[in-house]
């Protein structure tokens, strides 16, 4: 019973998407709602049946299990052309999926309206077209998903829905972006996204009452990445992600994904606090210390992740819980209690 909300601590791609649908799985959850902001999100990963890349912009993930319900809240600015073409691509049966009528709509000219702003160049911007649907919204003059006659088989208000669903089931909220991409906490601004990326923003996307919110995962990445522009603390050398095979694309733009040396401790410590992370999750275990790639046993965690483990946890006062090991779906170790 309850909900479990998916958190991203600093600039995304940490793995949020995996992470759902991991734990739809191995909670056969009853509802996964997508948060955050719109579709400049990419969740995706590898599924083994058959080997195949998954890979979301609106729908949460989650949808990997296939009795969990999904809704789209009325916080995430929709694209309607994008939902349905995920719903046709992943044959997912429409009676599972659920939209909020109040979702900010992007319209077809968005994107384009984006990509001839000096500002969003210099940010580096996704250009989705999410910028421009939530200031529309912002004005009161954004068109809303009940307005749009294809979205109609969807519609419904989240608010009855993911309130019954947590009281009576368990609900995963799926974030997207990260806590260091907060249009209003990040002290990174301008080189933010369009809305607060955090535990209490993504609650109130998903029209929950906190009073249902039993867990917080926190995903931190052990070798940070982030694209787009912006500071960047640690930041390596270019050559470096190279030679050490840390190459990394972002999903929605193709861009190559800036990355840390190491994790900023300090800034671990802030975001922890501000976000109430109840537990938290290390991920790409393997592009740390390579010898855990695609590792599934507890007992064959190395002293490097060790390390990292018991520091993290020393400096938060936050208990890991999972190990994410590798692109697959099932690369994920349990070391909680
Ligand atoms: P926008 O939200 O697309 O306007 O982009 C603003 C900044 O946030 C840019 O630096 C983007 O690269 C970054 N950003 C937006 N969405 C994501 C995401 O889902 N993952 C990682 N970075 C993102
Ligand atoms: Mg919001």
């Amino acid at each position: 019973m309850g909900a479990t909300i998916i958190v991203d601590a600093f600039w995304g791609d940490a793995g949020k998407g995996k992470m759902s649908a991991y734990l739809a799985r191995e909670l056969n959850a009853d509802l996964a709602i997508r948060a955050g902001t719109g579709t400049n999100a990419g969740h995706s990963v590898f599924t083994e049946d058959p080997y195949s890349f998954r890979c979301n912009r609106m729908l949460p993930l989650a949808h990997l299990n296939e009795s969990t319900e999904l809704l789209i809240s009325s916080g995430v600015v929709v694209d309607p052309s994008i939902v349905l073409d995920e719903i046709i691509t992943n044959h997912i049966v429409t009676k599972r999926v659920m939209i909020d009528y109040r979702c900010s709509i992007i319209e077809e000219y968005a994107s384009l309206q984006e990509k001839m702003h000096n500002n969003m160049q210099r940010i580096g911007s996704t250009m989705s077209g999410s910028g421009i649907a939530r200031s529309e919204r912002v004005m009161r003059v954004g068109k809303l998903a009940r307005d749009c006659s294809n979205l109609k088989p969807f519609l419904v208000d989240g608010i009855d829905i993911a309130n019954n669903m947590a009281k009576n089931g368990t609900v995963i909220i799926e974030g997207s972006q990260g806590s260091m991409l907060s249009l209003y906490s990040s002290p990174r601004y301008p080189y933010v996204t369009s809305d607060n990326c955090n535990t209490a923003s993504f609650l109130d996307d998903a029209s929950l009452n906190w009073q249902l919110l039993d867990r917080v995962i926190l995903l931190v990445k052990c070798l940070p990445t982030c694209v787009g522009n912006g500071p960047l603390p640690y930041e390596m050398d270019t050559k470096e992600i190279q030679n050490r095979g840390l190459v990394e694309h972002g999903i929605v733009t193709g861009r190559l994904k800036r990355r840390s040396e190491e994790i900023d401790f300090e800034l671990l410590r802030k975001i922890v606090t501000l976000n109430g992370a109840t537990e938290i999750a290390l991920t790409f275990c393997d592009q740390l210390d390579t010898t855990m790639v695609g590792l599934r046993d507890k007992s064959k965690v190395t002293n490097t992740i060790r390390h990292l483990k018991n520091t993290v946890e020393a400096v938060t006062n936050v208990p890991v819980t999972f190990l994410s090991t590798g692109k697959f779906l099932y690369d994920m170790i349990y070391v909680g209690e």
